[in-house]
């Protein structure tokens, strides 16, 4: 058998017997289109241009074309040519897809994805084209693109009262890579424990223990995280969400904040903030980054997913000096990089202005789904206490007396909802059995005109679990 190439405006790749290159033909085609490797609804090459790149009669490529219009599996379209037939998904297939039950997202921390801003993002994508040099679109630095290092800077520094300057920025593929890449070269210098929230996102951990640290749970109470108990841990670092505790919702209290510091400098411990969502505070209290107590062994990590969206695709680290060299030998030994493109558009938005109008939407508009969320709770579930809601995009729900979290996930997902109980986030079983029977509900992710309706269905879940 052979291998060609049929660059006929599709690019079409077939195997061919030399022997007999017109059977083959005919059975590779068919083949292709019943495992679905070429899509119903695509058009095949035209008949002359397949014919010349692989080496054979034009007529016998009109032949199999039409051996496999007679079967139903290619349609012919007047004046455009021949195409893969669309064909009905058989009955067995449908609805197979697991996410495709769940028609609302209530998964803590999904941002509302309707809000994105497009118009902007296109705007910016637009400058971002016009204006970038060859060298642009070339391989781009492993710390990220140097305007949107010196746009977060400047915007970290105004609106989260980071200390840092651009040296210091290094631009990921969101919060999730940052994390990788900083555990990786804590484990390359010796590191081998680091604390976690007991409660909190389980993907991190996985990550975490992917790079070779083991994570060690850390109990959180309504002042964040146990900070105090860091020393006991023995642990070479540790992971906080201090703005905002994920998903239970409370901040690092500030005598919490002076102690991890004080770790931090006594230990030379690193402490990795997670500030996934400290824009949206609501009360007008907004909790400055930790990282301004401590800058020297803290990495600060942030993420366009909340304020953009998660298919944007990017986060940003402010990392200090003691790490850099090995945060960057992380990104070379795991080949990973941040779309440069994209990072030039981050940065035209972010000095537009368009990117703190965006943070303002979206804070106004949580601030409202909130309230709503509150009135409708209380008014058809006034013994569900909901906690937590004073920032960011989720909050916590605890369940009346008698209710189960698996009885309402199990009703919820009949309604259409997906959402976890609070034990799903629990970093071991001592904790999932720790606190009263618990939903996370993120309000964010609804578009505007059905979040009435999940809210709605919550109420409902509960009403049918008890
Ligand atoms: C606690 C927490 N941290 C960080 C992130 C953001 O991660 P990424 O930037 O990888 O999307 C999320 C997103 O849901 C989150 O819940």
């Amino acid at each position: 058998m052979a291998d060609d190439w049929a660059n006929s405006g599709l690019d079409l790749h077939v195997l061919l017997d030399p022997r007999r290159k017109v059977g083959s033909l005919e059975q590779a085609l068919r083949a292709v289109i019943d495992d679905g490797s070429l899509a119903a609804g695509t058009r095949l090459p035209a008949t002359r241009a397949l014919a010349a790149d692989l080496g054979i009669a034009r007529n016998s490529v009109v032949e199999v074309y039409e051996r496999l219009l007679g079967e139903g599996r290619l349609e012919a379209r007047v004046g455009s040519g021949t195409w893969v037939r669309e064909r009905p998904v058989p009955r067995q297939q449908a609805g197979v897809d697991r996410s495709t039950r769940f028609e609302l997202d209530l998964r803590g921390g999904l941002p509302d994805a309707s809000a994105f801003p497009r118009s902007a993002w296109l705007a910016a994508m637009r400058q971002a084209l016009a204006e970038a040099s060859s060298t642009t679109l070339g391989y781009g630095a492993p710390e990220g693109v140097a305007s949107l290092r010196l746009a977060l800077a400047e915007y970290l520094a105004r609106a989260r009262g980071v200390r840092v300057r651009a040296d210091d920025v290094v631009v990921t593929h969101g919060f999730g890579e940052l994390l990788g890449l900083v555990a990786g070269a804590v484990a390359a210098r010796g590191g081998r424990r680091i604390a976690v929230e007991a409660y909190g996102h389980g993907t991190h951990r996985e990550v975490l223990a992917a790079a070779g640290l083991e994570p060690v749970p850390l109990q959180v109470d309504a002042d964040g995280a146990q900070v105090a108990r860091l020393h006991e841990a023995g642990v070479d670092a540790v992971l906080l969400t201090p703005a905002h505790q994920f998903p239970t919702g409370v901040p690092l209290s500030a005598g919490r904040r002076a102690a991890l510091a004080e770790w931090a400098g006594v230990t030379g411990g690193i402490v990795i903030e997670d500030d996934y969502d400290g824009e949206f505070r609501f009360d007008g209290r907004s909790i400055g980054a930790f990282q301004a107590l401590a800058p020297d062994s803290t990495v600060y990590g942030g993420t366009a997913s909340k304020a953009l969206s998660p298919a944007v695709g990017i986060g940003w680290g402010v990392v200090p000096a003691s790490l850099r060299d090995g945060v960057l030998a992380q990104r070379r030994r795991t080949g990973s990089a941040t779309d440069v493109i994209t990072q030039s558009a981050l940065a035209a938005l972010i000095a537009s202005g368009g990117y703190d109008r965006s943070v303002r939407t979206l804070r106004t508009r949580y601030r409202a789904r909130r309230e709503r969320f509150e009135a409708l709770l209380a008014e058809g579930a006034p013994d569900a206490r909901v906690i937590g809601l004073a920032a960011g995009i989720h909050c916590l729900l605890e369940l009346p007396e008698g209710v189960s979290e698996a009885a309402v996930v199990e009703a919820g997902a009949e309604r259409g909802l997906r959402f976890d109980g609070l034990a799903a986030y629990a970093a071991d079983a001592a904790t999932a059995a720790s606190r009263p029977p618990t939903m996370v509900v993120g309000f964010g992710a609804p578009p505007e005109l059905r979040f009435e309706q999940a809210v709605v269905a919550v109420v409902a879940s509960i009403e049918a679990a008890r």
